[in-house]
């Protein structure tokens, strides 16, 4: 059941519709609301996660730093002052901030365009509640839309491959620059498309227990039990119950 309260936040009185980079912007410094000062705060990755990083800057002496989820987001913690810290020694967070890929009415998420999905759901099970910062475009009655992630051991990938065609998807390694790109934890990513992920817990549990899967990017046991959501009239709060 997911449940809705007003615009918190505002786009500015210009009536012409919002960029996706203005809607990033503005649930960016809307999480700010969602920090709980005096404690670390896990930090994902992305486009919109950026702009979140950018406003935490702005209260970073009210916080003793953050616990990141990639390489690309802790070089820009640290570049604006903010210290991280490894996962490993920070028991609990208060609160995980990240955007999406894909979001359903139920907060279930499909993540990992950024390459960084083993780390997001590392640093999202150790904390308390997951805050979604998204534009509205990422809303979907469906998870499977968005090419699904799945990071994977490289010896793995053909077999993996061949498991999801038999689930009807066509999968496919991620490349970088002519070669197969590396993960941040130094394995491989391939992206499934043609899913219609109906069951996100069932499909979850599923696909995680396949040899040389490290991880799938869908996200029903990490939910987001909030979404703030860029729209042109400004950010709206989803509860997820
Ligand atoms: C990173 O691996 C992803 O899970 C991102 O959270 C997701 O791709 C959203 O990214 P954008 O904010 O850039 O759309």
């Amino acid at each position: 059941m997911v449940s809705m309260s007003q615009a918190t936040a505002s786009p500015s009185p210009n009536s012409h519709p919002l960029t996706q980079d203005e809607l990033k912007t503005l649930v960016g410094r809307a999480a700010l609301d969602y920090v709980v000062r005096g404690q670390w705060v896990g930090v994902g990755t992305g486009s919109t996660v950026n702009k979140f990083i950018d406003a935490l800057a702005s209260i970073r002496h009210e916080i003793p730093g953050a616990v990141s989820s990639s390489l690309a987001s802790t070089e820009r913690l640290r570049a604006l002052g903010i210290e991280v810290r490894d996962a490993n020694e920070v028991e609990r967070l208060a609160v995980y901030i990240d955007g999406a890929d894909e979001i359903d009415g139920k907060g279930y998420m499909v993540k990992g365009g950024g390459a960084a999905l083993t780390r997001e759901k590392i640093v999202a099970a150790q904390s308390d509640r997951f805050v979604c910062i998204a534009d509205a475009s990422k809303q979907v009655p469906v998870l499977g839309k968005f090419p699904l992630p799945v990071e994977v051991i490289p010896m793995a990938s053909a077999r993996i491959m061949r498991q999801f065609a038999a689930l009807g998807g066509r999968a496919s390694i991620r490349m970088a620059a002519g070669k197969p790109l590396v993960t941040d934890n130094g394995q491989q990513l391939i992206d499934v498309q043609g899913l219609a992920i109906k069951d996100p817990l069932a499909f979850e549990a599923e696909v995680s227990q396949w040899p040389g899967v490290v991880t799938v990017g869908v996200f029903a046991f990490q939910r987001a039990t909030i979404c703030l959501l860029g729209t042109d009239a400004g950010v709206q709060t989803l509860h997820f119950d």
